[in-house]
C-alpha cells in the first residue's frame, strides 16, 4: 500500500513528526511519498492508496506556507481517483492561541472531507504548551493508524 504524507511546518517539528511517521510507516511495509514540497503533479504520479496529513498552525489558525500551495491545487481540483481512500490527519498547534488552537489540521479534516476520503480515526492534536516530544507522543496513534491500513 502506497501513503502520500501531506507535510506542513514553518519551524521542522511538523515536519520532523512527519519523518519520524513515515519511518514507522516504511518499517510497517508501506511504500511512502514524503516530500515537503510536493506539488499536485507528484501526489497524482505517486497515485497514494492513503493520505496522511502531518502539519503544523501558523498565524491565526493559518497553514504554514510550504504546505498552502498544495492545499490550494488539491481545493481547485478535488480529485476524484481518490474518493474513498483512508486519510488521517495529524495537527500540531499550542492552546495557549485559543480558538485558532490547531487550525492548520482543521482545514486539512475538512479538505479530507471535501476529497470523499474515509476518516480512518480522529484526527491527532499534538499540544506544543503540553509537551516537548510530539515525535513519541503521535507513536500510539501511528500505530493504531497502521493496523487500520494493514487490514
Ligand atoms: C507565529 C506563530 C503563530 C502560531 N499560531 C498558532 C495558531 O493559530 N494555532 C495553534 O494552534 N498554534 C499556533 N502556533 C503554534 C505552532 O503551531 C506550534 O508551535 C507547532 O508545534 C509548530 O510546529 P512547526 O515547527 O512545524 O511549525 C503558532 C506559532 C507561531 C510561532
Amino acid at each position: 500500500m502506497k501513503v502520500a504524507i501531506l507535510s506542513g511546518s514553518v519551524y521542522g517539528t511538523a515536519e520532523e513528526v512527519a519523518r519520524n511517521a513515515k519511518q514507522l510507516l516504511n518499517a510497517a511495509g508501506f511504500e511512502v511519498l514524503f516530500n515537503p514540497r510536493a506539488r499536485l503533479a507528484d501526489i497524482q504520479a505517486f497515485a497514494p492508496d492513503a493520505f496522511l496529513a502531518v502539519t503544523s498552525t501558523t498565524g491565526m489558525g493559518e497553514l504554514p506556507d510550504n504546505l498552502t500551495p498544495l492545499y490550494s491545487e488539491i481545493r481547485d481540483v478535488l480529485p476524484a481517483a481518490w474518493r474513498g481512500l483512508p486519510g488521517a490527519v495529524i495537527a500540531l498547534g499550542d492552546s495557549s492561541y485559543g480558538d485558532t488552537y490547531c487550525g492548520g489540521g482543521q482545514l486539512l479534516t475538512e479538505l479530507f472531507a471535501e476529497l470523499g476520503l474515509q476518516e480512518v480515526q480522529p484526527m491527532l492534536t499534538l499540544d506544543a504548551s503540553e509537551s516537548v516530544t510530539p515525535e513519541s507522543d503521535s507513536e500510539p496513534w501511528l500505530e493504531t493508524l497502521i493496523k487500520a491500513l494493514s487490514q
